[in-house]
C-alpha cells in the first residue's frame, strides 16, 4: 500500500484523489511515471489489471497500449504487444505502435476532401496521401487521463480537444476514449467525439500483436479468420479503387481460418501493392450498430487467441510488411518484417472521397460513438 501511495504521489495525484480511490481501484489500477520526452514533458503509464493476473499498460501519450501481459496454455506470461521502453521513441521511431489514431485512421487520397463545397487540405505524410491523421496525429498528443474502477473493471478515460484547423481538418472536436479491462480478459475501447463544425472522423487503435510474445519473430503461422465476404481493393498507393470486391477465390479469403503465411506470397497485384496483407475488409454485419465478431487470430504455438468484436463497418488487417528490423523496441528487440499483425477496426480508407462508402462525416449536434472489444484467451 505504501509503495502504491508513493508511486501515485510521484505520478502527480493529490492525497485527496488517492484517498478517494477504494480498495478495488487500488487492486486493479496502478499509475507511474513512464519517463520524460525530450522536451521535458512527463508521460504516465497506467496498468489495468484483472483478477486472473493479466494486465495491460496504457500511456497518456497517444493512448498507447504499451504492453499486454497474458498467460499461455502453460500458464507462462508474455507481452503480446510490440512497443518501446523509452517514451520519446513513440514520437520519433514508431509506426504508430499501440496508438490511438485520429482524426482519420488510414489514408485520405492526396490529403484532400470536400465538405459542403469547401475543399480541405491535410499534410501529406505517406507518398502522395495522408495517413493516420497527419504529421501530428492523436498518437503524438498527451491526453488528459483519469483512472477509476467501474463495475469491477479497471477503467482509463482519456480525453483530447483538437482545435478547428488541426492538421487541416475542420471543426474543434472533443474526443473521449475509454479503455476497460474485465475479468474475462476483454479490453473494451469506446470512442466518443463531438464537433462544432461538420468534419470527418475515423478513430482506431493500432496495436501490433504477436501472440507468441512481442519478441518472438514471425507471425506467419498465426491462424486468422476475418468475418467478411468482401474487401476494398486498392491502387498502388493503397487507396481503395472504390470497388467492393468478393474475397472468394482470392488470397483475401479469410472466411475460414487459415495461417497468415498460406497465401501471403501468392503472385497477386493486391498483395504486391501492400507487400502482403494491408487491406480493409468489409465486415459482415447483422445490422449497422450491433457489435459483431470481426476477426479471430490463434497461435498454435502458445494456444493464445484474440477475438475482435466491433460495431465498425471495416477492419484493416496489416501484417507488419513495412517492419524491416531497423527499429529497436522493448528490451532491445529489433522488429522485423512480419513480426506482428494489426487489426484496426474502422471506417473504410478514403471514405471522405468515396461516396459509395459509409459516411465518416460528423455534424454539430451528432455524437460519434463506436466500440471495439479485444478478447484475449487460451485454447487448451
Ligand atoms: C497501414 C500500413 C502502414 C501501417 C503503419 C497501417 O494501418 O495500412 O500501410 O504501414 O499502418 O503506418
Amino acid at each position: 500500500m505504501i509503495k502504491f501511495l508513493l508511486i501515485i504521489l510521484t505520478a502527480g495525484f493529490s492525497l485527496q484523489q488517492i484517498l478517494a480511490m477504494n480498495n478495488e481501484e487500488i487492486e486493479r489500477m496502478e499509475v507511474k511515471r513512464f519517463g520524460l520526452l525530450d522536451d521535458g514533458r512527463t508521460v504516465k503509464v497506467y496498468t489495468l489489471k484483472n483478477k486472473i493476473g493479466n494486465s495491460i499498460e496504457i500511456l497518456d501519450l497517444g493512448g498507447i497500449i504499451k504492453s499486454i501481459n497474458v498467460a499461455d496454455h502453460n500458464g507462462e506470461f508474455s507481452d503480446i504487444a510490440l512497443g518501446f521502453n523509452n517514451p520519446q521513441q513513440y514520437l520519433t521511431d514508431s509506426p504508430y505502435m499501440g496508438a490511438l489514431i485520429g482524426r482519420y485512421a488510414n489514408r485520405i487520397a492526396k490529403g484532400k476532401f470536400t465538405i459542403d463545397e469547401v475543399e480541405y487540405s491535410l499534410p501529406v505524410n505517406n507518398f502522395e496521401n495522408t495517413l493516420h491523421g497527419g504529421i501530428i496525429g492523436f498518437d503524438k498528443r498527451i491526453w488528459e487521463s483519469s483512472a477509476s474502477t467501474v463495475d469491477n473493471e479497471a477503467q482509463l478515460e482519456l480525453s483530447l480537444i483538437s482545435k478547428d484547423g488541426d492538421q487541416g481538418y475542420p471543426g474543434t472536436i472533443s474526443t473521449i476514449v475509454t479503455y476497460r479491462f474485465d475479468d474475462q480478459n476483454k479490453l473494451t475501447i469506446t470512442y466518443l467525439a463531438t464537433t462544432d463544425k461538420t468534419t470527418v472522423i475515423n478513430l482506431t487503435n493500432h496495436t501490433y500483436f504477436n501472440l507468441d510474445g512481442h519478441n518472438s519473430g514471425s507471425i506467419l503461422d498465426h491462424e486468422v479468420m476475418i468475418n467478411a465476404s468482401h474487401y476494398t481493393p486498392v491502387d498502388n498507393t493503397l487507396i481503395p479503387t472504390g470497388e467492393i470486391a468478393a474475397v472468394k477465390g482470392t488470397p483475401m479469403d479469410f472466411q475460414t481460418s487459415k495461417p497468415i503465411g498460406r497465401d501471403i506470397s501468392i503472385d497477386d497485384p493486391q498483395l504486391s501493392f501492400g507487400l502482403g496483407f494491408d487491406h480493409n475488409w468489409v465486415l459482415n454485419k447483422s445490422d449497422e450498430n450491433t457489435i459483431n465478431l470481426a476477426a479471430t487470430v490463434y497461435s498454435p504455438k502458445t494456444g493464445k487467441f484474440i477475438n475482435v468484436y466491433t460495431d465498425q463497418p471495416g477492419i484493416q488487417f496489416y501484417t507488419g510488411n513495412f517492419l524491416d528490423g531497423s527499429i529497436k523496441g522493448k528490451n532491445g528487440t529489433f522488429y522485423n518484417h512480419r513480426n506482428a499483425f494489426c487489426l484496426e477496426t474502422q471506417h473504410f480508407p478514403n471514405s471522405p472521397n468515396q461516396h459509395n462508402f459509409p459516411t465518416t462525416e460528423l455534424r454539430p449536434g451528432e455524437q460519434y460513438k463506436t466500440t471495439t472489444i479485444f478478447e484475449f484467451g487460451i485454447k487448451k
